[in-house]
């Protein structure tokens, strides 16, 4: 995907430009650019052979709690070692050009924060925060177990789990209640580098749209045209963000 293959129409720009609260809504997709993989497609390695989503469950940990406590370890050990991409960056200028700025984020890897975003709603969790598997408690320090068991609680004995949300459980309920709300209440919301599968995260961008909100859709597969208020921009937020930043305010470095 070249700079050019991709078209931002003039009257988004001028949205964005004068929009008072923008919305954004982002995936595994704004971490592809960073070389995180995502979700949905091919591992690589030593974990070709599991499938994310068989492991991102809480009956995968109760089977094996050890298989899923490594592969989050390597998980978080790939995406500590990465760095924010251009569209990383775009989305820290929008939040400081912008008159009322809500990110809202699917992706556990805390990019977003390392870019420099200050507000970020979270609402798969973190994989750099670890917590108790019997009651959610956040735990900061723990012995290291070795390859047969995974590590416990000091003071509890409680098995311990990353601390993000996993398929068949609520999302944090704060988290979700800001993200209604700013979807509900921006004048342009974008849903960047998301395949828009994954409940309730996926609805975000209809409640928008129910409010007769423009949105976007920032993605270089090709995604099914579904109003008249929707924008498909088909590219990647690494090239289409910086160039969508550049367009709206000029002098943004
Ligand atoms: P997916 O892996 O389902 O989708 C990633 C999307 O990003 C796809 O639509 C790709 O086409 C698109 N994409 C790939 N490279 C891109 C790039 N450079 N720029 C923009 N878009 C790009 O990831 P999510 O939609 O985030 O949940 O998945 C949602 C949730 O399902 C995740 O948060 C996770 C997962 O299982 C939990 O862990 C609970």
């Amino acid at each position: 995907m070249t700079a050019a293959s991709f078209v931002i129409p003039p009257e988004l720009v001028t949205l964005l430009r004068e929009a008072q609260h923008v919305a954004i809504l982002t995936g595994a997709g704004t971490s592809a650019e960073s070389g995180v993989p995502t979700f949905r497609e091919a591992q690589t390695g030593l974990w070709a052979q599991y499938d994310p989503q068989q492991l991102a469950t809480p009956e995968a940990f109760q089977r094996n709690p050890r298989l899923v406590w490594e592969w989050y370890t390597w998980r978080r050990e790939l995406v500590n070692k990465a760095q924010p991409n251009p569209g990383h960056v775009a989305l820290v200028t929008m939040e400081q050009r912008l008159p009322l700025f809500t990110l809202i984020t699917q992706n556990v890897d805390g990019m977003h924060q390392r870019a420099g975003s200050q507000r970020v709603i979270e609402l798969h969790g973190n994989i750099n925060r670890t917590k108790r598997w019997n009651d959610g408690a956040i735990v900061e320090h723990w012995h290291e177990t070795g390859a047969s068991s995974t590590p416990r609680c000091p003071e509890t004995g409680s098995m311990l789990r990353p601390d993000v949300v996993w398929f068949g459980e609520t999302l944090p309920e704060a988290a979700l209640a800001a993200a209604i709300e700013a979807a509900q209440m921006c004048d342009l919301f974008f849903s960047i580098g998301t395949s828009g599968v994954v409940q309730p995260a996926a609805s975000l961008p209809m409640m928008a749209q129910r409010q007769e909100t423009p949105v976007v859709v920032i993605n270089p597969d090709v995604l099914p045209l579904t109003s008249a208020t929707l924008y498909r921009i088909q590219g990647t937020s690494g090239q289409v963000l910086p160039a969508l930043v550049q367009a709206a305010w000029p002098d943004a470095v």
